[in-house]
């Protein structure tokens, strides 16, 4: 979790400028702002945790698959909008809590704590995603769950395992789906 989040701060940045002289409303880049702040602070939480625990970031192995789908979609940022909030952070999503019960389980109640605050934020980072793909989407003219369906299938087709529990919706109703692949 701690690469994802500090792979998270150079895409905001990048998704700002490319959006400035897009139509996009002014709450777009509130939102990623919003985002980028709390990356921020989830980085220091568990930064923070490793370090009062004689470790530090870098010390520990972790996947890349976040800024692997950032680089595969580097073209568009609808696409990448569409991968990365909404796919590869939703799956984010769906493990935190079964990851939390094994931490309650261990009494490691300190990180329990930041992991739940991390996962709170987090349902809002797939919600500006998914928000942000559904105004590409439409200023497109293109159907936002169609166009969706099709770009899963085309990024992700074979390395997705078993029903994602979808995040979908803007920021005022954000609501999870099965959606078996
Ligand atoms: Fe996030």
């Amino acid at each position: 979790m701690p690469l994802h989040i500090l792979n998270s701060m150079p895409l905001i940045w990048r998704w700002m400028p490319s959006t400035v002289f897009g139509n996009m409303p002014i709450e777009y880049y509130g939102d990623w702002l919003k985002v980028a702040a709390e990356e921020a602070y989830h980085f220091s939480l568990l930064r923070d945790y490793l370090q009062q625990h004689g470790h530090d970031y870098g010390d520990f192995p972790a996947h890349q698959s976040l800024w692997e789908m950032a680089q595969r979609t580097a073209h568009d940022v609808m696409v990448r909008m569409a991968l990365v909030p909404r796919v590869m952070e939703a799956r984010g999503l769906d493990v935190t809590p079964g990851l939390i019960k094994k931490l309650q389980h261990a009494k490691d109640n300190e990180l329990v704590a930041r992991l739940e605050i991390i996962h709170r934020d987090e349902i809002g980072h797939v919600a500006i995603g998914s928000n942000g793909f559904a105004i590409f989407a439409s200023n497109a003219n293109w159907h936002a769950r169609s166009t969706f369906r099709q770009l899963v299938d085309e990024y992700m087709k074979g390395s997705l395992k078993g029903p994602l529990m979808m995040w979908c919706g803007c920021r005022r109703g954000l609501v999870k789906r099965s959606w078996r692949i």
